[in-house]
């Protein structure tokens, strides 16, 4: 059966799982590390902990718990899945990529795969392709992850960077329906003029390992990420409230029709900035940055994850994503669950 005029195909969200490592950076923990304090690491963040994944723990291991979450949730076996999309910026390895690793861990063994390589907005972006693919009607089931092992990438010298981020993955399954719910609409956009504001200056080919290691190695934490704080976050109160009321009137709604966001958890003030300017209530905003930090492409599909393990969101809700990261990217997605 093709996608025709009288058969409207949308992605509906049937399942979801997501998995954070057990051991726990506190900001009492980061006190001893760099020069800051809890006080303000939480007034300036809204962050108190953040889960960190062992050395020999892999972002495919973490992938593969959410994953298996996703697919016992959604009812599925691993055959039944048709594409795999993985957002990730901290890959197990440069070659193969983490989709095709994780298709193989998982033995998905009809799915195609990608990596989306889209930082914090990384799972929008794949719940975007996603739905495009399902709703042209080429692909019926889709298993969207974020996983990041942020850690690896993460200078512990730097108390501007240091304090924010965490390791994590989601897992999202997305199954063609014609009963009206599933994603309404998406919003995917980027800026690559403002690429260096957030961006790790070493270990690609503009400046390979060998090369660097020849000329005395890293310095200056070079290989991990470095941000202009400021910059981002005045940007990312701009694009993901632009991005959320593009969304909204693009799916026939309001504002006010929006039964729950789900916003990336990368700071309590920037999440705070966009509820103002939506002008929704507290508890229409999904908040959990104060345990988990700022997990990139893993942060709204772990949100989304927990809200909907614990009732926050329930079956018919209008459920708003908004994603905001490097590159700079951003998007937006509405769905109804
Ligand atoms: N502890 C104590 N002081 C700190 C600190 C820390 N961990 N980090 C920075 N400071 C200091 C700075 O050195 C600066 O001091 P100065 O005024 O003496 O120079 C002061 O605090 C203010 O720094 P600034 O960078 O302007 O703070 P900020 O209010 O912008 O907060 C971030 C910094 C990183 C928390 C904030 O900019 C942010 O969240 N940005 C966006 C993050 C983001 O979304 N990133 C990823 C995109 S997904």
């Amino acid at each position: 059966m093709s996608n025709s005029n009288t058969t409207k195909y949308r992605a509906k969200i049937v399942g979801s799982g997501s998995y954070v490592p057990p051991d726990i950076l506190t900001n009492a923990d980061l006190e001893a590390i760099v020069d800051t304090s809890d006080e303000w690491i939480t007034t300036r963040t809204g962050i108190k902990e953040r889960h960190i994944a062992s050395r020999e723990m892999s972002g495919v291991d973490m992938a593969v718990k959410a994953s298996e979450a996703a697919l016992e949730n959604a009812n599925w076996k691993p055959e039944d899945v048709e594409m795999v999309i993985v957002g990730t910026v901290t890959p197990d390895y440069r070659l193969p990529s983490n989709s095709c690793v994780l298709q193989d861990r998982m033995g998905m063994v009809n799915a195609g795969t990608m990596d989306i390589a889209a930082a914090c907005a990384g799972y929008i972006h794949g719940q975007s392709i996603a739905s495009a693919y399902i709703e042209s009607g080429q692909l019926e089931r889709i298993l969207v992850i974020g996983v990041e092992k942020l850690s690896t990438i993460t200078n512990y010298k730097d108390r501007g960077t240091c304090i924010l981020f965490g390791d994590a993955a989601g897992a999202v399954a997305l199954e063609r329906t014609t009963d009206g719910s599933g994603v309404l609409s998406s919003f995917l956009k980027s800026d690559g003029r403002l690429g260096k504001l957030l961006w790790i200056p070493v270990g690609g080919t503009q400046s390979p390992y060998p090369e660097v290691m020849r000329n005395g190695g890293v310095q200056n934490g070079e290989d991990c990420l470095h941000m202009a704080g400021s910059e981002v976050f005045k940007q990312a109160v701009r694009q993901m409230g632009d991005a959320a009321l593009k969304v909204i009137e693009r799916s026939g709604l309001e504002t006010k029709d929006v039964d729950m966001v789900v916003p990336h958890q990368a700071n309590i003030r920037i999440i705070d900035a966009l509820r103002k300017r939506l002008d929704l209530p507290e508890e229409k905003v999904y908040v959990n940055i104060d345990r988990f930090g700022n997990t990139s492409s893993a942060s709204v599909p772990l949100a989304l994850d927990e809200a909907l393990r614990n009732k926050t969101i329930k079956e018919g809700d209008n459920v708003l994503m908004l994603a905001f990261g490097g590159g700079l990217t951003w998007g937006a997605s509405l769905v109804r669950m």
